[in-house]
């Protein structure tokens, strides 16, 4: 990347997350350009970052080698019509729109060579994990630009077919929001256990964290970690087992799985 020169269409949350973490991992400011209709969201990320900004699309991707479509999915037809005569059969187009297709891409822009990813909200933290699927006109080199982008922000993972997207929004892009309904849930019950509502919201953070930390850096798999800490006749074990009696695998496996539905549904919508 390092002489690479990336064109973000849209400076919102996720590009100036983007653009944070290429400029720590040390892209010159002078690589990085970006456009965006709002006047103060241009101004932010120009004084954030020292990057050039622009608000007509089509001046930002000059010269670019990637392209980063980070709109949202409701923009992206009118933004990809829009610079396709502008565009060099050379530039790499990376989509972080959640639910919009390559063939939807390729139909709006041309037979561009195109890496489609799914991030996470964590990305905005440097702590994110995307998905990634590359057309068959992206090159080992444009691959390895996609890659170290979206590395800025967290573990980048390629994948082999388009449609394990749909698996990949159900896991990790709708993720978080699961980990923080069990954290609400355990702080609750907490309480109800007669805990102040602080000390039961903070002993239920500081375990989430603890526990991840431990499944990240253990060489062990996490039904391994849990079996650790489940002594038998002991309090986890009564946890578990209850938890498993009122079938808790097949409610994740169901919840997921309405996720993933939901989001080739979208896509069918938003590719029209
Ligand atoms: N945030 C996440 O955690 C997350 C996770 C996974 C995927 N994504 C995907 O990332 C994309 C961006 O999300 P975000 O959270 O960064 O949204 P955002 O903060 O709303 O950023 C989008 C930016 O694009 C601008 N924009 C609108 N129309 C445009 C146009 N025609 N040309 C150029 N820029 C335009 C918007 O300006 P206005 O506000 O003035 O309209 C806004 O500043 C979405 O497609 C989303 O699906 C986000």
């Amino acid at each position: 990347m390092s002489k690479t020169r990336i064109a973000f269409i849209g400076a919102g949350n996720m590009a100036a997350s983007l653009i944070g973490g290429l400029r720590a991992k040390g892209l010159e400011a002078a690589q990085i350009r970006a456009s965006d209709p709002g006047e103060e969201t241009r101004a932010r990320v120009s004084a954030e970052h020292g990057i050039e900004v622009f608000a007509d699309n089509a001046d930002a991707i000059q010269g670019a080698d990637v392209i980063v479509l980070a709109v949202k999915p409701q923009a992206m037809k009118a933004v990809c019509e829009a610079i396709r005569p502008s565009l060099k059969p050379e530039q790499l187009v990376v989509s972080i729109a959640a639910g919009i297709t390559c063939a939807s891409m390729n139909n709006w822009l041309g037979a561009q060579p195109i890496v489609r990813c799914m991030p996470n909200t964590p990305a905005l933290l440097r702590q994110g994990v995307s998905g990634l699927f590359a057309t068959a006109q992206v090159s080992a080199e444009q691959r390895q630009q996609a890659q170290e982008l979206l590395s800025a922000v967290g573990v980048a993972l390629w994948l082999a077919e388009e449609q394990q997207l749909d698996a990949v929004t159900a896991v990790s892009g709708s993720g978080p929001a699961y980990f923080f309904l069990l954290i609400e849930a355990m702080t609750a019950a907490g309480v109800k256990l007669g805990l102040p509502a602080d000390i039961a919201a903070q002993l239920t953070l500081q375990t989430a964290l603890g526990a991840a930390h431990m499944a990240v850096s253990s060489d062990v798999d996490a039904a391994e970690l849990r079996r650790r800490v489940t002594s038998p006749a002991g309090t986890t074990e009564a946890a578990i087992k209850s938890f498993q009696a009122n079938g808790f695998e097949a409610l994740v496996e169901k919840a997921l799985g309405a996720a993933a539905h939901r989001s080739a549904e979208m896509a069918e919508q938003l590719g029209r």
